[in-house]
């Protein structure tokens, strides 16, 4: 194969290998997923991360300057299976890592020891813009001029605005074609995907009922699939890590602790992490906690309740069949209030599994009440999240009151999406003074004065 970049089938007893870009989301052979891989001796990788980060400081008025500027190019060594010429920006990875001290003090964490990596200012408002670069590029490398996903929201925003900012090779607009399941999704997510002109599908049923249409659709029509099980898209994730340790000097944290939905982060995170090793840009590994929500559990239930392993590649699908069955036979769908979770069914299960194995990883479950306090937290002592987003820090306060993670430990709570995405949910958490049954703790309600100076000279003396 002359290309230093192909594609391989994840399991190991199979290890087919297809050209990078022959289009397909499963592995003909054996089914499983796919990888996109390199020989990196024939890559031109730097030798330390100082490139990257010279980087940071570009300008976006020239196309090289435009590269450097995307928080996904800058690191194009990286993940090298494009030519230079189709790589598609819309500026996103431009993120912040904060220390976030006053938070560690509420949730029981040392103060300059917890870190959030608010992915929610990429350009469409969540994470989902980095592997949306990396799909993009794609799908200009391969001329297709029409676009889809499923999504529980933040994919089909992410990919309305990419399509909205780029063409075909030949200058077209590129379609996008969105299934969103119907009264599913936050209301700032469907905004977006109208207003960026998608042309948004909304399914009478939950995620994986689109994800199983999207697929069909695939494969019936003209339809290039941008979800997290398309290769690619895990490709940019990956550099949501690179701009963690970017953040922390090149120094590895001792954890990473991320929300599950259909598990492409999980996914991409292992990747990195074992490919930078592979490489001799870091020495050690950190350790990965994914946190579903409990009304969405899939992955806790396989992993921590049953025992699910990788297994060197031999992931015994036995488990996984029983407990989908299971699920259908009592009538289960996920259900939670951090909707862009809401999945039963994740597509990248294996790569997951492979990534807590790499990764030495936990899973753990939080409640709806867990995910929204954590939320009111973020909010009140930094940038704001979406409630899928704070599973993550809900997820670091039960492992600390669990002591499987040290309150001296260095850890990195992913922020995947803008607080911005779902105001309903933090209205509603705020404004009814809380939750029907029991008071929220950190609730701010909105205060109702007469207009009148003296009632607010009177408001204001407790404030
Ligand atoms: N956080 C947010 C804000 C998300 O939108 C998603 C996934 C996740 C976490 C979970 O990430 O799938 O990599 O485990 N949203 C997808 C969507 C499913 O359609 O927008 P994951």
């Amino acid at each position: 194969m002359s290309d230093p970049a192909f594609q391989q089938c994840i399991k190991p007893t199979c290890g087919a290998t297809y050209a990078i870009d022959d289009v397909r989301y499963a592995c003909s052979a054996c089914g499983s997923l796919l990888d996109v891989c390199y020989d990196w001796s024939r890559c031109r990788v730097p030798k330390s991360p100082a490139l990257f980060n010279d980087r940071r400081g570009a300008q976006p008025d020239t196309p090289a300057g435009r590269l450097d500027y995307s928080g996904v190019w800058r690191f194009r060594e990286l993940l090298p299976f494009a030519n230079s010429t189709n790589l598609v920006t819309i500026g996103e990875g431009r993120t912040i890592l904060q220390q976030a001290d006053r938070l560690a003090i509420e949730i029981g964490h040392k103060p300059g020891r917890c870190f959030l990596q608010y992915e929610g200012f990429n350009p469409s408002g969540s994470f989902k813009d980095n592997g949306m670069a990396a799909a993009f590029t794609m799908a200009r490398s391969l001329d297709r001029g029409r676009v889809g996903c499923a999504s529980t929201g933040n994919t089909s925003a992410s990919l309305a605005m990419f399509a909205g900012n780029t063409s075909t090779r030949a200058g077209e607009p590129i379609r996008a074609v969105v299934f969103v399941g119907d009264d599913k999704i936050a209301l700032g997510k469907l905004a977006q995907a109208l207003d960026h002109g998608a042309m948004t599908l909304q399914i009478a049923g939950d995620f994986d009922a689109c994800m199983r249409l999207v697929r069909e659709a695939t494969d019936r029509l003209d339809l290039y699939l941008v979800n997290s099980i398309n290769p690619f898209r895990l490709e940019g994730q990956k550099t949501i890590m690179y701009r963690v340790l970017e953040g922390l000097g090149w120094q590895v944290p001792d954890w990473i602790v991320v929300p599950g939905g259909n598990l492409g982060n999980t996914s991409a995170f292992g990747k990195a992490f074992v490919e930078l090793r592979e490489l001799g840009l870091i020495d050690r590994m950190p350790r990965l906690a994914v946190i579903n929500a409990a009304g969405a559990n899939t992955l806790y239930e396989l992993f921590t309740e049953r025992g699910l392993r990788w297994n060197g590649g031999q992931v015994d699908d036995r488990v996984v069949l029983d407990h989908y069955q299971h699920m259908e036979e009592r009538g289960w769908a996920a259900r939670t209030v951090a909707t862009a979770i809401e999945i039963g069914r994740p597509v990248n299960l294996p790569k997951a599994l492979r990534s807590l194995d790499a990764l030495s990883g936990v899973v753990r479950q939080v409640t709806d009440e867990a995910i929204l306090d954590a939320k009111a937290l973020v909010g009140q002592h930094g940038y704001g999240c979406e409630p899928a987003s704070a599973a993550s820090v809900a997820g670091l306060r039960l492992l600390l009151e669990e002591q499987v993670i040290a309150p001296t430990d260095r850890v990195v709570c992913i922020l995947t999406g803008h607080a911005l995405k779902d105001p309903d949910a933090t209205v509603r958490y705020h404004a009814n003074g809380g939750r029907d049954d029991v008071a929220a703790p950190h609730a701010n309600p909105p205060v109702q004065v007469p207009a009148e100076i003296e009632a607010i000279e009177e408001v204001l003396r407790s404030c």
